[in-house]
């Protein structure tokens, strides 16, 4: 046993993830077509302003502060307060390398104990992990769209001893797709019991509704509003995200503000000048057509894919599904995950990766395999897309999803 790594890291496993993507590389190599539905990165281009700022500030050579560029917080605050309806000001934003690496370092100095609905996105219980913080999980179900009921969350709270509770809660939500339909009744129970509520609106601009609400509506006072460009802009490698932590929580903010410097010490200052235009420019045409799209293909995913053998909930923003076969007989969601790559050549990531029970035949489903360039450009115009324009521009999903479809009839 390797004496080099600290025993609390050594514990931490390859998530299946990591199998799947080398089984199917391992497929690819042999001339098998895989249908790339593991991964969740946005098949889309940064808009063109964008870019060319970042042309523009190339030269932008100095490090920056460390709590970020001022024009860029304001600009947040002023986006955060016209479309999510918040208060903040530029005090409050915090600016880091992708809200992973703020994540991360919100973990290392949160004193507490930290509550995750199941599903949750993959990162958040590692990170945990790392920082020694015990986690509590919910179970959901989709019959409340994924998300924890307010009282499946009282009744949790109730069982915790520790009285500083961080919650994570990811609307529009990665695996599920579906958004939290009762913000207000779990801003009233963590209202009432004093949680701090870490709310990941990293795909609230892929809302399909355009009606995004934040549960920072309701629970102001104690909400951190984490989001960045990697999602709604399609720029995940240019890491850039934020928190927005309100005065109440300062105590966090300044605590944050120290890891910052004394780790990445500020984002690439070009990345910043070009995210200005990001957050000030009026990028409506582009997300609206983002949208559409988005919303076109996980609807197709949905409707050619559910079955009285297939239970999905219909997706409403992002571009994830989480189909549940229920006729499907493996040892872990794991092993029919990698049976259906075998056999169909459908990459898709199992449910125990977002802390589902490994019993349950659930996996996430990235409905982003197709060149999002060229169905932007060449559907930019429409007013409605059909199935021609899907075979056109997306026929990975088409035949990926029948794939997947003639895979779960076999069963
Ligand atoms: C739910 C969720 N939160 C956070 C992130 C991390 O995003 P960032 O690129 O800002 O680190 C992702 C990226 O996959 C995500 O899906």
């Amino acid at each position: 046993m390797s004496k080099l790594i600290k025993d609390q890291i050594k514990i931490l496993k390859p998530s299946a993830t990591l199998a799947i993507n080398e089984e199917s590389k391992r497929l690819s190599k042999n001339g098998k077509k895989i249908f790339k539905f593991g991964f969740g990165q946005s098949p889309f281009p940064i808009p063109d302003s964008i870019v060319l700022e970042l042309k523009n500030n190339a030269q932008k050579n100095t490090y920056l502060s460390m709590q970020g560029l001022e024009e860029l917080r304001i600009a947040i605050a002023n986006d955060l307060n016209k479309n999510n309806g918040n208060n903040f000001s530029e005090e409050d934003i915090v600016i880091g390398p992708g809200t992973k690496e703020l994540m991360f370092l919100m973990q290392i100095l949160f004193q507490g104990e930290i509550l995750l609905p199941a599903p949750s996105w993959v990162s958040y219980q590692p990170q945990a992990f790392i920082a020694k913080n015990k986690v509590h999980w919910i179970q959901t179900k989709n019959s409340s769209n994924w998300f924890p009921t307010p009282e499946q969350l009282e009744d949790k709270i109730k069982s915790i001893k520790e009285k500083n509770i961080l919650l994570f809660l990811n609307s529009p939500n990665n695996p599920s797709g579906t958004i939290c339909e009762d913000l207000e009744g779990i801003a009233s129970v963590a209202k009432k019991h004093k949680l701090i509520i870490l709310s990941d609106e990293i795909y609230s601009y892929l809302t399909f509704d355009d009606k995004y609400k934040s549960i920072s509506n309701f629970y102001p006072e104690r909400t951190i509003v984490s989001s960045g460009l990697s999602k709604w802009c399609g720029a995940g490698g240019w890491r850039l995200g934020f928190f927005a932590i309100p005065e109440p929580l300062k105590e966090l903010r300044d605590s944050l503000k120290i890891l910052c410097s004394e780790s990445f010490s500020s984002v690439s200052a070009p990345i910043q000048f070009a995210a200005i235009k990001a957050y000030r420019g009026d990028h409506s045409i582009y997300l609206k057509a983002v949208r559409k799209i988005l919303a076109f293909v996980g609807n197709y995913a949905y409707e050619n894919l559910k079955s009285n053998l297939v239970n999905i909930t219909k997706p409403q923003g992002g571009f994830y599904l989480f189909p549940e076969f229920t006729n499907a007989k493996f040892a872990s969601s794991s092993e029919m995950c990698k049976d259906i790559l075998n056999k169909t050549g459908v990459a898709l990531l199992p449910g125990s990766d977002f802390g589902l029970n490994s019993s349950k035949m659930i996996a996430r489903l990235s409905y982003t395999d197709f060149d999002g360039t060229n169905f932007l450009n060449n559907t930019l115009g429409s007013n409605k897309l059909d199935n021609a324009d899907l075979k056109k521009y997306a026929p990975n999903i088409v035949d990926g999803i029948n794939a997947l479809k003639e895979w779960s009839n076999s069963l």
